[in-house]
């Protein structure tokens, strides 16, 4: 296999896992996670989404997935929304522990902005609150903090993988994982789309999930004073690809829940 070109010091390895939004999935890997849930959104969901795009989306969820990224400097209040501040080393998320900005303000965090902008789109047929908030802003955050609390570790592993495998093209990776969802994952991504109890999202078992797997990956065969190689990116590739899928299957599963309730809601 040709070297990409992706070393690091195991020291970097650290710094770039422990140091919370800096290895964030780039636009690559937040624009696959949107245009996989574009796949399995239902009728009554897609209009929403279709209604409440900017203009400049031209109907495409996932050409908006990394507005959140581009508009935290000048909405700096958003800049902890987009991680959980879990301790160095620790394997799980606990809310209470984890759940703050740098400032130590509680519910400053991804898990709980995922609760945020869900509770804003289910106000999405009630017309008294519609000037409340801009339910524009709600979808493209939404969307995107759903593919954050699926991180890993990922950028250079997805950047990598693009180059050694997908002819640097995403359309061929996006439709590799879309394969799989309907093979390999079949049965699988059932259940990746629910919430246990009924809740219309979770979060907090997202959050866990993403955290015992980099506890489970990241470190290990990282020797501390080695260099990592290829080796190691794309022995992770598969981690990373699946919180890929998941990501996707789970936003439009939290998207046809919200906009599902909203029509019995408006019924009732
Ligand atoms: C909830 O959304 C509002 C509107 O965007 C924002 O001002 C507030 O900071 C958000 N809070 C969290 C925890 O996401
Ligand atoms: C809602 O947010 C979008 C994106 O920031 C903005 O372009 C639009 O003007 C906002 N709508 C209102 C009514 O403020
Ligand atoms: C597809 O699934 C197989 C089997 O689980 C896995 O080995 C492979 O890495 C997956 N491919 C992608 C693109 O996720
Ligand atoms: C979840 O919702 C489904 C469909 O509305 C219902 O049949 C099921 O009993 C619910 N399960 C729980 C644990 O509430």
């Amino acid at each position: 296999m040709n070297r990409s070109g992706l070393w690091l010091t195991w020291a970097e390895l650290v710094f770039l896992v422990l140091v919370p939004g800096i290895l964030g999935w780039g636009k690559e890997g937040h624009y696959t996670a949107c245009k996989i849930a574009e796949g399995y959104l239902t009728e009554e969901a897609f209009a929403a989404v279709q209604r409440l795009l900017p203009d400049s989306a031209e109907g495409d969820l996932a050409s908006v997935c990394s507005w959140a990224d581009e508009i935290r400097f000048h909405y700096w209040w958003s800049r902890p929304l987009h991680y959980v501040d879990t301790p160095d080393f620790r394997c799980n998320y606990e809310f209470l522990r984890d759940c703050h900005d740098s400032y130590g303000h509680e519910g400053r965090c991804v898990t709980a902005a995922i609760f945020n902008y869900t509770r804003q789109l289910s106000m999405y047929h009630n017309s008294v609150l519609e000037s409340s908030y801009n339910l524009t802003e709600a979808l493209m955050f939404l969307s995107h903090f759903i593919g954050d609390v699926h991180q890993v570790w990922d950028t250079m592993i997805i950047e990598s993988a693009l180059k050694t495998f997908y002819d640097k093209d995403l359309t061929n990776m996006i439709q590799a994982l879309q394969q799989n969802l309907t093979n390999a994952w079949l049965n699988d991504a059932s259940s990746w789309a629910n919430c246990a109890k009924n809740e219309t999202v979770c979060p907090n078992a997202f959050a866990s999930e993403s955290i015992t797997l980099a506890c489970k990956f990241a470190y290990r065969n990282a020797t501390p004073g080695s260099t990592l190689g290829d080796e190691y990116f794309l022995s992770r590739l598969p981690v990373v690809e699946k919180r890929l899928a998941q990501a996707g299957v789970r936003l439009a599963a939290t998207l046809n829940r919200v906009f599902a309730s909203q029509v019995k809601i408006a019924k009732a």
